[in-house]
């Protein structure tokens, strides 16, 4: 037997994408690393043999320049942001094998080698290309690094290639009083020699590719009409200043940061491999018969079934078994927003609710499919709390009291063979569903034994025959098929929630294995039994968003690295008539007091003079202000808006200031001769 399973043992590796090195991780990160973590701990569980790994993808532009205004090298900045992300994610208990960085020594050799294979197949070619330039900061400028004023419609402030306001797109040629947005210079164009993989090249390779059961059906229709249109060639190369890996025999020209990126699963794996003695090949050579599996969000499917599988098979390496794509995240069925507190950061999740919630939400409704995921709020507190506090945890609440009181903690024997039977002939119908990446069918199905066992307790009336003469037989076997009802429910539920699952195995004082899950209880000693799992407060959900807020208002964190880049220069708002305006009621206001806030990172809390009283207003300038440059300072505040109760008080306005965040942050000042109280018109 154990034999036989030994063989069938499946070495299996798992990636999830790898996360930028320029900001945090968000609830829209974590869907992913989430369904992925999910998926492993399944194949774990049953015996296989499966790999986790990550890394931060820590090349590209935006990461130079944030360094630079951040003061530092751009390796300390992603040290740091990698350390961040590997504390958020054991926090959501994202069990990788490897976590590891885009900017690694594995990583440029790999990439180096597919890059002189693709090159040696004649799959590279080189030509001049206009780009336009920044001559103050001396680089190139990708489209998202200019700004001006839209041709279409003149909305101001708009990126290179699109407009926010009225959706038109163009060249940056086109743009109105185009500006290079990391220094405001006028760009100028220039020609430079790129370098291009001719993904053309792979046109058959990809179309049979792609339609081999290597992607989901809604995305291999996707790339069947892409691949109709025609294959481009794909620009892998940017020219210094450039942080990333310089290209061998090119001097000052570099990978794209999307070239590396994929090659550093590869070198993720291979750095686990050297460190716990994994054999890589017989992972990765080109015949392999191990199983490597992509998770991915579905913005970036053109990079992983595309341009992956080219490079890999180019350069004699496997392809992947399957690419699995998810969809986007919204929360209370709108896109993920700042000023509504519902963009949320791992960080400010944990420090309000208790990461289990979130990946049962998240698996309870969790498809193979690409369709996005709404996280409404009301519904994932009803959900969680019903279902694992309500069922789940329940069954073993209303049991264990007896079993450690009358029975000295000790089980009985099972008396419901054919109940209990039925609970372990599920797990077949709940690993396919595990399998198929089908989490909100496993979860339903579990629920559903969840209601037989409930429903079972509530006729037996344990608490009934606790009181009655000489039932203890009774009483025991009844709570012993409970124990054993919930056990099944927690194996079942374990790569789900990993923390609740040793919660049970330390009160069952057994394991929770789905390989052997046949051997029930009997006859065995428990230990007393505290709650598994507390409810979901709504109060506490609350103040997670209040809490995003404020995030919001401190101005950094979380924006696109791009838009931080350009300056945060955040496309006009829609037009408002004038009554509109007349509502807000600024004044100038003198700065009497500033002080720092006790437990706030990012917030200051500032005394307002406005002529008739003063005001106490929170002000999220601590990155870029010291109290003592404050104080006497005039600036301006809205004096009219509603006082807003924040975590640490009640704050009575808002200072005006202007800029993208950290250290660029600009109070407005007026001129000199304006009293505080004077109205701002
Ligand atoms: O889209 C992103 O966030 C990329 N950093 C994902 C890279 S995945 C892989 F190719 F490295
Ligand atoms: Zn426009």
């Amino acid at each position: 037997m154990t034999q036989a399973r030994a063989k069938q043992q499946r070495d299996i590796l798992v990636t999830s994408a790898l996360p930028y090195a320029n900001g945090p991780i968000h609830l829209g990160h974590l869907l992913e690393y989430i369904q992925t973590d999910i998926w492993v701990r399944y194949q774990n569980m049953r015996g296989q043999n499966c790999y986790y790994v990550c890394a931060d993808d820590a090349h590209g532009t935006a990461i130079m320049l944030r360094a630079e205004r951040e003061g530092i090298s751009s390796e300390q900045l992603i040290e740091r942001i990698r350390e961040e992300h590997q504390q958020d994610f054991a926090g959501f208990n994202i069990r990788f094998d490897n976590y590891y960085s885009t900017h690694s020594e594995e990583n440029r050799q790999f990439s180096e080698f597919i890059y002189r294979k693709l090159k040696e197949n004649g799959h590279i070619a080189t030509r001049q290309i206009t780009q336009f330039f920044d001559p103050e900061k001396e680089m190139f400028l990708a489209d998202r690094f200019i700004k001006g004023t839209c041709p279409k419609c003149k909305a101001e402030d708009q990126y290179g290639d699109n407009c926010e306001a009225c959706g038109a797109t163009y060249t940056p040629a086109e743009l109105i009083n185009a500006r290079s947005a990391v220094s405001g210079a006028t760009p100028v164009e220039k020609q430079s020699e790129h370098f291009f993989f001719r993904l053309p090249d792979f046109e058959d390779f990809l179309k049979e590719w792609t339609r081999s059961g290597t992607l989901q059906p809604q995305v291999a229709n996707k790339l069947a009409e892409w691949l109709d249109a025609g294959l481009q060639e794909w620009d892998i190369s940017r020219d210094k200043p450039y942080f990333g890996f310089e290209i061998p025999d090119a001097p000052g020209k570099y990978f794209y940061v999307w070239l590396d990126a994929p090659i550093g699963y590869l070198a993720s794996f291979k750095n686990l491999c050297n460190r716990v003695g994994i054999d890589f090949e017989h992972f990765w050579k080109a015949d392999s018969e191990a199983e490597v599996y992509h998770f991915i969000g579905k913005d970036i499917i053109n990079f992983h079934a595309l341009f992956w599988p080219a490079m890999l098979h180019d350069a004699g390496f496997r392809t992947p078994t399957a690419v699995w794509a998810h969809g986007f995240v919204t929360v209370n069925g709108k896109k993920m927003s700042k000023s509504r507190g519902t963009f949320i950061m791992a960080r400010t999740y944990l420090d309000h609710l208790d990461p289990e919630y979130l990946r049962y939400y998240f698996a309870s409704k969790l498809t193979a499919g690409v369709d996005d995921m709404d996280l409404n709020l009301e519904d994932f507190a009803a959900r969680v709390n019903s279902d694992l506090v309500g069922k789940v945890v329940n069954i073993a609440s209303r049991s264990a009291g007896f079993i450690t009181k009358r029975f000295d903690g000790r089980l009985g024997t099972v008396t419901e063979q054919e109940k209990l039977k039925s609970f372990i002939d599920a797990g077949e119908e709940i690993a396919d569903f595990y399998e198929t990446r089908e989490f909100g069918r496993a979860m339903r199905r579990i629920m559903e034994l969840a209601d037989i066992a409930n429903q079972y307790v509530n006729e037996e009336q344990p608490w009934v025959i606790a009181k009655q003469e000489g039932q203890d037989g009774k009483l025991q076997a009844i709570c012993t098929n409970a124990i054993n009802m919930f056990r099944l429910l927690m194996t079942y539920l374990a790569p789900v929630l990993p923390k609740t699952a040793e919660r049970a195995d330390s009160f069952l004082d057994a394991p929770l294995d789905w390989n052997n899950r046949s051997q029930l209880l009997e006859n065995h000693a428990i230990n007393k039994f505290s709650p598994l799992m507390s409810r979901v407060d709504m109060a506490q959900v609350e103040k997670m968003i209040e809490a995003s807020r404020e995030e919001m208002v401190s101005a950094t964190g979380g924006q696109p690295e791009a838009k931080k880049a350009a300056g945060n220069l955040e496309p006009v708002a829609d037009e408002i008539e004038f009554p509109d305006f007349a509502k807000v009621d600024l004044r100038v206001a003198r700065i009497v007091k500033a002080e720092h806030v006790e437990g706030a990172d990012k917030l200051l809390r500032l005394t307002l003079d406005i002529g008739h009283g003063e005001r106490n207003v929170f002000a999220g300038i601590k990155s870029a202000y010291g109290p003592e440059e404050l104080e006497g300072r005039m600036t301006v505040m809205v004096a009219n808006l509603k006082p807003r109760k924040m975590k640490f008080g009640l704050s009575e306005g808002m200072v005006l200031a202007a800029g993208p965040g950290g250290e660029e942050i600009f109070i407005l000042s007026p001129d000199s001769g304006a009293t505080p109280g004077m109205r701002v018109m």
